[in-house]
């Protein structure tokens, strides 16, 4: 048995104890399944993971994020979601971390909408407790966030068409549907339309782009990718899509700028085939938009 594997079991809650006992091909299945969603699609390190001079540390994965997010309603860090039990989220049960992944309630109230909840909405039942169960199966890392926190909103959820509902496992085998799914957990839609008071426009500007995102690498627009043909992707190949998404290059071939361009590289790279064409032929269907 892997040492990583061991130390969860003789270290973490019941949850991963149970499904190991009870079935441990399935639950190393479960795991790895859940790699794959965190790795290519919801991005959680992107928030939750310190980074070095060269990308992640994932020496200290899951122990809290590097970038602070302030709002005039908000101050705050992705939390240590590691499996560490004081400083983590190991004590957690699975239904608080359901709570927090897809509603955004965390243990004290209401999370600040920097946690993309409304994006992971979606998430079959399946894959939520795949998720959960990668997780856990992740060494914890004793790291009490040191900055101020401070949350004074209420901020209702603002879920884009179709994926306010966790889908179920079967209306995945469909292309359109998973292409849905896909860019749902991936975050796309709600960087790529553009926001009125602060809340994406999904009814008006669903893909139509122009919000911005500050970096330390500078300022970057999100692009028009809707089907239109000169502002949005209508005329580009399902190549040059493919090529966007998972090298973060334009049609032009020159590099996008980041957040695009570390999502990319980190994250959408590892999609799966099926997976992407089902993304690419999605897009597509959306409305073109000037
Ligand atoms: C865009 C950034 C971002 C992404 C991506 C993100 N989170 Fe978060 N998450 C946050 C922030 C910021 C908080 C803290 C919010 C607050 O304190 O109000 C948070 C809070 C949480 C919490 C509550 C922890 C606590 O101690 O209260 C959990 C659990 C969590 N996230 C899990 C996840 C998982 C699992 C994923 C991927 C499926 C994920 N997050 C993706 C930003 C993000
Ligand atoms: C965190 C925000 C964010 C997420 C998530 C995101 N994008 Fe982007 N995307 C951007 C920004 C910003 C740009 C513009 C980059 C630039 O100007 O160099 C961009 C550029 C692009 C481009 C290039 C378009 C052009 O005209 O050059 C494509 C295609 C694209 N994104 C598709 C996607 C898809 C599909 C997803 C989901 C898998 C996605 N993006 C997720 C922010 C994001």
């Amino acid at each position: 048995m892997h040492v990583n594997r061991l130390w969860t079991i003789l270290s973490s809650p019941v949850a991963l104890l149970a499904c190991w006992t009870i079935d441990p091909a399935a639950c190393a299945g479960n795991i790895d399944r859940g790699r794959y969603l965190v790795e290519a699609l919801t991005a959680c390190d992107n928030c939750h993971t310190p980074r070095g001079a060269a990308g992640y540390d994932f020496s200290k994965r899951f122990s809290g994020g590097a970038q602070t997010f302030s709002d005039k309603s908000y101050v705050v860090r992705g939390s240590n979601i590691s499996p560490d039990s004081e400083t983590g989220v190991g004590a957690w049960t699975d239904k608080e971390l359901r709570a927090a992944i897809v509603d955004g309630v965390g243990r004290d109230g209401r999370l600040a909408p920097v946690m993309p909840s409304d994006s992971y909405k979606a998430l079959t039942a399946r894959d939520l407790d795949a998720i959960i169960a990668f997780l856990r199966s992740v060494a914890p890392v004793r790291a009490p966030l040191q900055e101020p926190q401070q949350r004074r909103g209420e901020w209702a959820p603002h879920p884009a068409p179709g994926v306010a509902a966790a889908f179920d496992e079967g209306s995945l085998s469909e292309k359109n549907a998973r292409g849905l799914y896909v860019a749902s957990l991936a975050r796309c839609m709600s960087c790529h339309s553009e926001e009125i008071d602060g809340a994406p426009d999904y009814q008006n500007r669903l893909g139509a782009g122009g919000k911005v995102f500050r970096t330390p690498a500078g300022v970057a627009v999100a692009s028009n990718i809707t089907s239109h043909r000169a502002k949005g992707v209508g005329v580009w190949s399902d190549d040059d899509l493919k090529r966007a998404i998972t090298q973060g290059v334009a049609r032009d071939g020159a590099p996008l700028r980041p957040p695009m361009s570390t999502l990319s590289k980190a994250h959408f790279s590892k999609m799966s085939s099926d997976d992407l064409d089902a993304l690419v032929a999605w897009i597509r269907t959306i409305p073109p938009k000037e």
